[in-house]
């Protein structure tokens, strides 16, 4: 089968190591009795670390630098990768980055916190707000003084930044040849949207046959829009925004919310378990909020049998590890 080269038509600025690598977990799946199980190294995508961010800031920032920003503003948890990754895209462009983060400042900067202040973000303490709710007053503030901000939505999950995922399933497509029909399952974790939309998209784009398995991360108790709801107009609005014909259907978004725990960056043991067991069967660090998560997911899926010995899954490794060292504690137990 042959793959379209082309990638998507939307101003683009370079900023990763793409493709990322796809690895295969032996040991794991030794240890399990199967199924097979690769991983797509987003977590090395380069970018300050890394993360699946990265993908969805190429459009983004392609975005922002085509409108003549100087400026980027977005928000998200203290912990937050998207705005890590965010700054450091900033930077390399050559712009100021304004993040708006929920919660209030530490005694000590540590993680994906500290690394945001060593990229240069201005870091607006937005106390209940880890959303970005409160990004229209910052760049109200910013317009007054003479700046033209460009504002990157929570996530960066809008029809411009799924496009990166659209352009991930061409990648790992053509990554694995022949074998891309071999997959059954894609697991990863899902948040705000951006990275299930694109991979939705990018499946029917490219003619493919792998279920999509979002784990839902996030329990959503700020009352916003369910998460499925807005992956479903997400996938449909970016099919339109890339003048894709595909309609998508709720049956399509397959979000499971078993594994929500406590809820939001609250690390338990189905995390600790994931991580640990990645960690010492393969030498790869998932992270305690959203992959470690998401492995546990799938671990249970096996154990369940809702995948099979006989399947192929890839797991997306969308990054995360700098939150390692901010939950030390949760960790060490
Ligand atoms: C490490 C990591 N994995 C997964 C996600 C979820 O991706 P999305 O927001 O596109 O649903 C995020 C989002 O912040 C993340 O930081």
């Amino acid at each position: 089968m042959a793959y379209p080269t082309d990638s998507i038509q939307l101003p683009r600025r370079s900023l990763g190591f793409l493709p990322t690598p796809v690895v295969e977990l032996r040991t794991l799946a030794r240890y399990l009795g199967g199924p097979r199980i690769l991983m797509k190294r987003d977590d090395q995508t380069g970018l300050a670390l890394g993360g699946n961010k990265v993908r969805k800031l190429e459009y983004l920032m392609g975005d922002a630098l085509a409108q003549g920003a100087d400026c980027v503003v977005t928000g998200g948890a203290v912990q937050s990768n998207h705005c890590r990754q965010t700054a450091a895209a900033a930077a390399v462009c050559g712009m100021a980055c304004h993040l708006a983060l929920g919660g209030s400042p530490p005694a000590l900067l540590n993680g994906n916190l500290l690394l945001d202040s060593l990229l240069g973000a201005t870091i607006h303490w937005s106390g209940d707000c880890r959303k970005g709710e409160n990004i229209p007053q910052i760049c109200a503030g910013l317009r007054q003084e003479g700046k033209k901000p460009y504002v990157i939505p929570y996530g960066g999950s809008n029809e411009i930044g799924a496009a990166g995922f659209v352009e991930a399933v061409r990648e790992v497509a053509a990554q694995l040849g022949p074998d891309i029909a071999a997959l059954s399952h894609v697991v990863f974790a899902s948040s705000s949207g951006g990275t299930h939309a694109g991979l939705l998209l990018g499946k029917i784009l490219y003619g493919l046959n792998f279920q999509v398995i979002g784990i839902n991360i996030d329990k959503g108790e700020s009352g916003e829009r369910p998460l499925r709801e807005h992956i479903l107009d997400l996938a449909n609005s970016t099919a339109s925004h890339l003048g894709v014909s595909a309609a998508f259907s709720a049956e399509d978004v397959v979000l499971l919310d078993d594994y929500v725990g406590a809820g939001y960056a609250v690390i338990g043991d189905l995390e600790r378990e994931a991580i640990k067991l990645t960690a010492r069967h393969e030498g790869i660090l998932l992270d305690p909020v959203y992959t470690g998560r998401a492995m546990g997911g799938l671990l249970d899926l096996i154990k369940k049998k809702a995948v099979n010995r006989s399947d192929t899954v890839l797991f997306w490794h969308t990054g995360g590890s700098p939150a390692l060292f901010a939950y030390a504690e949760e960790l060490s137990r």
